[in-house]
């Protein structure tokens, strides 16, 4: 496997490639999550390249940067094992030459409520590195997982709006054998807190099955908050019930449930379909 760091060995290497070219952009300490990236994108292009950079723009000055798991070795050799062809880790200096972190991609209204009203930083730091990773890459398609569903919208809304010749593909969640999503944040958890987290996908997944029965919006919700408040969650940034395409609010399906929690300092996402 290809391992480039600089913007000339990604142009050597670039310039090799024949047929499609698969892009999946991580931010590192790999899971099976990201490797059903890497298998989605394996199955349906030619050449793969997964990108690691911890993005230093989509995270807010009290938020993890310093403290995010890098495990470059580790997921070098996840990453050689599934196949991968490539792997693009460029340092910050690639990524942001003289830590200019200007941008002219301005996200899409879908990155306004939920996840963009609790990090206003983080959609415009997301968009800021994919067009990047895009524009240095040149990947026909992009895999992003539907963990991150927010994003995944997001990331869609921009190559349309920007004319950007990449095909974005969404990928289902992976999740534990407790239905946890699996996330490179999950480490974080102790014991205890984990006992707790998992209350977070069978709450969501619960709250699908009553609105299929045909119960209210408000009335699911309304019973859904007491469940989290119940299971020990410290605090719920959000959890609701949206359409599914735009996250705006709606009756009309299909609808998608999304919800944001911390336990202690770590902050868990997860959503389900409706
Ligand atoms: P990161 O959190 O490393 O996630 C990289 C990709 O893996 C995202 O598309 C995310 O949705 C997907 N992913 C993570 N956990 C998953 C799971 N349990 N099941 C399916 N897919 C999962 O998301 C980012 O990095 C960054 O914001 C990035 C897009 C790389 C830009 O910096």
């Amino acid at each position: 496997m290809n391992i480039l760091k600089t913007h000339d060995e990604l142009n050597a290497y670039r310039g090799t490639v024949r047929g499609t070219l698969g892009l999946v952009p991580t931010m590192g300490a790999l899971h099976d999550g990201h490797m059903a990236l890497v298998k989605a994108a394996r199955e349906q292009c030619d050449t793969v390249i997964a990108s690691i950079f911890v993005n230093p723009a989509q995270f807010a000055p009290h938020e993890d940067l310093d403290t995010y798991p890098r495990t470059l070795e580790e997921d070098i050799k996840k990453l050689e094992s599934a196949g991968c062809d490539a792997v693009w880790a460029p340092g910050v200096e690639e990524m942001y030459p003289g830590d200019n972190m200007d941008s002219d991609i301005v996200p899409a209204a879908v990155s306004l409520p939920l996840e963009g009203e609790h990090r206003p930083h983080f959609f415009a730091g997301v968009v800021n590195v994919v067009s990047r990773l895009f524009d240095q890459v040149k990947p026909d398609s992009a895999f992003f997982g539907e963990k991150d569903y927010q994003q995944l919208q997001v990331i869609k809304h921009m190559v349309k709006d920007y004319d950007i010749p990449v095909d974005v593909i969404g990928v289902p969640i992976v999740r534990d054998e407790n239905g946890l999503a699996l996330s490179s944040r999950n480490r974080y958890l102790s014991a205890e807190e984990y006992e707790v987290a998992v209350h977070l996908n069978r709450i969501l997944f619960a709250m699908a099955e009553k609105l299929r029965q045909g119960e209210t919006i408000q009335d699911v919700k309304a019973e859904a908050l007491l469940e989290l408040q119940k299971a020990g969650f410290d605090s719920i940034d959000y959890c609701a019930v949206r359409d599914a395409e735009t996250l705006l609010h709606s009756i009309h399906h299909p609808l998608r449930i999304l919800a944001a929690v911390k336990i202690g300092t770590t902050r868990l996402i997860d959503n389900v379909g409706v």
